[in-house]
C-alpha cells in the first residue's frame, strides 16, 4: 500500500509531523530505529533530564532551602535508585503517550532503520537483516542529531566513566568528582544535577563565557549563581584530551590564548560539546539528497530537499537544535504537503536552560543588536524587588527587555530567575504579534506573581518601573 506520507524518525519533529498530517487526512507511516517512539528528547534527552533536574532540585532544596522558611527537616538522604525509577517512569509515560497518539490517529509504525531510496521510496531494515520497501507520495526526514564528541580529540564513550548526556542520565552512584567538558546547555543542566546530589563539578569551557550565544549579562549572572552552588568554571580553556585513568578519567586542557597545559582527574567526565545531525547511513547521497558542509540536509523555504517530495525538518537541518523548533517545523511541513500555508517564525523561538535558576530567552540578544547596528533600548527589573519572589526566597536574577529605539517594538526578552522558562512565553506571544514594550507594560499582570517583573521590565523600557 502507498502512503501519503512516510516520516523517518519519531522524535518531537517526526511524531508531531505524523500526527498533524494524519489530522489533515493523510495516511501516514513512521519509521523509528529505536524500540520506542519519541527520539532523543523523550528517551535520553529533554524528558529524563527534566525528571532528574526536578528531583535533584527537590533534594537540594530540602537540604539547603527549607530552613530559612521555618521548615526544619533532618538532613535528607538520597535514594538514587528511586530517583532513577521516577525518571524511567516519566520516560515510559511519555513514549507510551506517543504510541497512544499514533493509534488514535491510525498512524502505522515500522521499527528499523529508514533509508531513502529516491522519490517516493523508503526501505526499513531491521538489525537481523530483514528489509521491507515502503512507498509514499511524500517523505519527511526527521532523523535528529547525535553526540558530536570533541573535534580533533580521540574519544571513547564507555558511558560509565567517560559519558555523553545519555550516560550522565544513568550513573549508578553519585561521583565524588565530575568534569564537564563544554559549558553549554547540556553541560550546565546535567552538571547541576550531579552537583546538587553531591558531586564536585568542574566545567571546562572553550569560550570566555558559559552559554555562548545567549545574552552576555544573563550568562554572567547564571555563572555567578552556579558558582555559589559549588560549580567551578575554567573558561577560555580548550580541551585537547580525555582519557581513562586509574581512578576515573583525566582531561587535558590549555588556555585558548596559549599557555600551560593542565590535567585534571575526576571519577566521571561528561563530554557535552555539541551535537551533529544524523544524516549518515540513510542512503541520502545515492538518493540525490544534498547536504551542506556541516552534514545538515539542505532544504528550501518549504522544507523540501534537493529531491522533489522529500522533505527534512528538526536537528537534521539548519537552525537551533531544539525540540520545539522541530515540532513547529513538523506542523508546518505537514500543512505544506497538504497544500496549506505552513510557516515557522524563526525570529521567535524561545530557548530555556533548566538550571536553577532557569535561563530563558527569546529573540535577539543585546550583543546581536549591537553587531547588527540596531538602535535599541533596554529595560531591566530584578527579582529582588518583586514581592512574590521575596515571599518564596527566589530573588536571584532579573528580566531584561530589548526594544527598538524608534518604534518600541520588542526585539528580545531575557530572563534569569525562578520559573523563567514559563515566564518567557508572554514575551514570545507579544513578539509574535509585533507588540511593543508599552503594550506589555500596560497589560494588567496578576499580583503577586513573578511575572510582574516582566511587566516592570517593560515599563522600564518605555517609561519607568513603579517598584524600583
Ligand atoms: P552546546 O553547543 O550548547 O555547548 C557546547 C559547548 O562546548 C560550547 O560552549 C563550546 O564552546 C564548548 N566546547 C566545544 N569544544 C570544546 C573544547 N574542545 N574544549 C572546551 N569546550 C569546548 O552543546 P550541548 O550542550 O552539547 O548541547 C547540544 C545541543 O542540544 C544544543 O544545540 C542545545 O541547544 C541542545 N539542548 C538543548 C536543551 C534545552 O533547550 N534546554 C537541553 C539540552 C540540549
Amino acid at each position: 500500500m502507498a502512503y501519503d506520507l512516510i516520516v523517518i524518525g519519531s522524535g518531537p519533529g517526526g511524531y508531531v509531523c505524523a500526527i498533524k498530517a494524519a489530522q489533515l487526512g493523510m495516511k501516514v507511516a513512521v519509521i523509528e530505529k529505536r524500540s520506542t517512539y519519541g527520539g532523543t528528547c523523550l528517551n535520553v534527552g529533554c524528558i529524563p533530564s527534566k525528571a532528574l533536574l526536578h528531583a535533584s532540585e527537590m533534594f537540594h532544596h530540602a537540604a539547603h532551602g527549607l530552613d530559612a522558611l521555618g521548615v526544619e527537616v533532618a538532613s535528607p538522604t538520597l535514594n538514587l535508585k528511586k530517583m532513577m525509577a521516577h525518571k524511567d517512569a516519566t520516560v515510559k509515560a511519555n513514549v507510551d503517550g506517543v504510541s497512544f497518539l499514533f493509534k488514535k490517529n491510525k498512524i502505522d509504525g515500522f521499527q528499523g532503520l529508514g533509508k531513502v531510496l529516491g522519490q517516493g521510496k523508503v526501505s526499513v531494515s531491521k538489525d537481523d537483516g530483514d528489509e521491507q520497501i515502503l512507498e509514499a507520495k511524500n517523505i519527511v526526514i526527521a532523523a535528529g542529531s547525535d553526540v558530536a564528541g570533541i573535534p580533533g580529540v580521540d574519544l571513547e564513550f564507555d558511558e560509565k566513566v567517560i559519558v555523553s548526556s545519555t550516560g550522565a542520565l544513568e550513573l549508578e552512584k553519585v561521583p565524588a568528582s565530575m568534569i564537564v567538558v563544554g559549558g553549554g546547555v547540556i553541560g550546565l543542566e546535567l552538571g547541576s544535577v550531579w552537583a546538587r546530589l553531591g558531586a564536585k563539578v568542574t566545567v571546562v569551557e572553550f569560550l570566555d563565557t558559559i552559554l555562548g550565544g545567549m545574552d552576555g549579562e544573563v550568562a554572567k549572572q547564571l555563572q555567578r549563581m552556579l558558582t555559589k552552588q559549588g560549580l567551578d568554571f575554567k573558561l577560555g580553556a580548550k580541551v585537547t584530551g580525555v582519557e581513562k585513568s586509574d581512578n576515573g578519567a583525566k582531561v587535558t586542557f590549555e588556555p585558548v590564548k596559549g599557555g600551560e597545559v593542565t590535567t585534571l582527574e575526576a571519577d566521571v567526565v561528561l563530554v557535552a560539546t555539541g551535537r551533529k545531525p544524523c544524516s549518515e547511513n540513510m542512503g541520502l547521497a545515492k538518493a540525490g539528497v544534498v547536504l551542506d558542509s556541516r552534514g545538515r540536509i539542505e532544504i528550501d523555504h518549504h522544507f523540501q530537499t534537493s529531491v522533489t517530495g522529500v522533505y527534512a525538518i528538526g536537528d537534521v537541518v539548519r537552525g537551533p537544535m531544539l525540540a520545539h523548533k522541530a515540532e513547529d517545523e513538523g506542523v508546518a511541513v505537514a500543512e505544506i504537503i497538504a497544500g496549506q500555508a505552513g510557516h515557522v517564525n524563526y525570529d521567535v523561538i524561545p530557548g530555556v536552560v533548566y538550571t536553577q535558576p532557569e535561563v530563558a530567552s527569546v529573540g535577539k540578544t543585546e550583543e546581536e543588536l549591537k553587531a547588527a547596528g540596531v538602535a535599541y533600548k533596554v529595560g531591566k527589573f530584578p527579582f529582588t524587588a518583586n514581592g512574590r519572589a521575596r515571599a518564596m526566597l527566589q530573588t536571584d536574577g532579573f528580566v531584561k527587555i530589548l526594544a527598538d529605539k524608534e518604534t518600541d517594538r520588542v526585539l528580545g526578552g531575557h530572563i534569569v530567575g525562578f520559573g523563567a522558562g514559563e515566564m518567557i512565553h508572554e514575551i514570545a506571544v507579544l513578539m509574535e504579534f509585533g507588540g511593543s514594550s508599552e503594550d506589555l507594560g500596560r497589560t494588567c499582570h496578576a499580583h503577586p506573581t513573578m511575572s510582574e517583573a516582566v511587566k516592570e521590565a517593560a515599563l522600564a523600557t518605555f517609561a519607568k518601573p513603579i517598584h524600583m
